[in-house]
């Protein structure tokens, strides 16, 4: 299972109508996803008009796309009230910039306009080395996950009334959920400040990354969101 994959089967099976797309690039995944209500963001879109006809072409669901060419953070700040206003979100994809205090920000943000059932998918939470975790400045060629770990360990310390863990797969993807009062308190907290949690080395996540990414298999998304893998195709 990949981010597509289990992006289409949430869509799919548990009929969420609506999804927000932070770090789109050319749209590989955004423009195949069948959603009445998509909303991509990026500072910088690899496509043009011809790739959204063409796209719209290929799935008719690409005609009322909402497409916002800026940060995600200026999109908070000026359109996501509106964008918002009478549709709760149900699924986003937080893949933007993978730097811890970005990607808390963007999750954080998208968590003010989810509904209770809606679920934040993130992008790269499972670097399997230290230059994969390292700084974007730093970063030359190769895979780049950045630290959004630490976004993952910040959200486990800090937001208790989030169910919050990491399938290994795809680079790992964080999955981010609103407990419910019925789930009673919470068994998977971390006790790390921010300020911990800044210090931290790769070495020190690469020899805890289960504990600290409350690392799962991908299966046990079939779990987690009461999935059937038979309609994975
Ligand atoms: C890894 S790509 C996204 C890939 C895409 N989600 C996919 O699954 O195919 C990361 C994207 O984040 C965008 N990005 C960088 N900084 C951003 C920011 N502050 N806000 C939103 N997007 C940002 C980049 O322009 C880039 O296109």
């Amino acid at each position: 299972m990949d981010r597509l994959e289990l992006i289409q089967l949430l869509i799919s099976q548990k009929k969420l109508r609506n999804y927000l797309e932070i770090g789109v690039e050319n749209g590989h995944i955004f423009f195949r996803l069948k959603s009445p209500f998509k909303v991509s963001v990026d500072p910088k879109f690899i496509f043009d008009t011809m790739r959204k006809v063409g796209k719209t072409i290929l799935n008719p669901y690409n005609l009322t796309n909402q497409y916002f060419e800026k940060t995600s953070d200026a999109f908070f700040e000026q359109d996501a009230d509106r964008v918002f206003t009478s549709t709760k979100l149900q699924l986003a994809l937080v893949d933007g910039m993978h730097e811890y205090q970005y990607a808390l920000r963007d999750v954080e943000n998208t968590l003010r306009y989810l509904n209770d059932e809606g679920v934040i998918i993130m992008h790269d939470c499972n670097p399997q080395s230290e230059q994969a975790a390292g700084r974007f400045e730093d970063w030359q060629e190769g895979v780049w996950n950045g630290d959004v770990w630490r976004t993952v360990v910040h959200l486990r310390s800090q937001r208790p009334d989030l169910n919050v863990f990491v399938l290994d797969t795809d680079h790992g993807l964080g999955i981010v959920t609103k407990r419910k009062p019925s789930e009673g308190p919470n068994p998977n907290v971390l006790d790390f400040s921010p300020a911990q949690i800044q210090s931290m080395s790769y070495q020190e996540f690469d020899r805890s990354r289960i504990n600290l990414l409350n690392l799962k298999p991908a299966s046990y998304a079939y779990e987690y969101f009461s999935l059937q893998p038979s309609s994975l195709k």
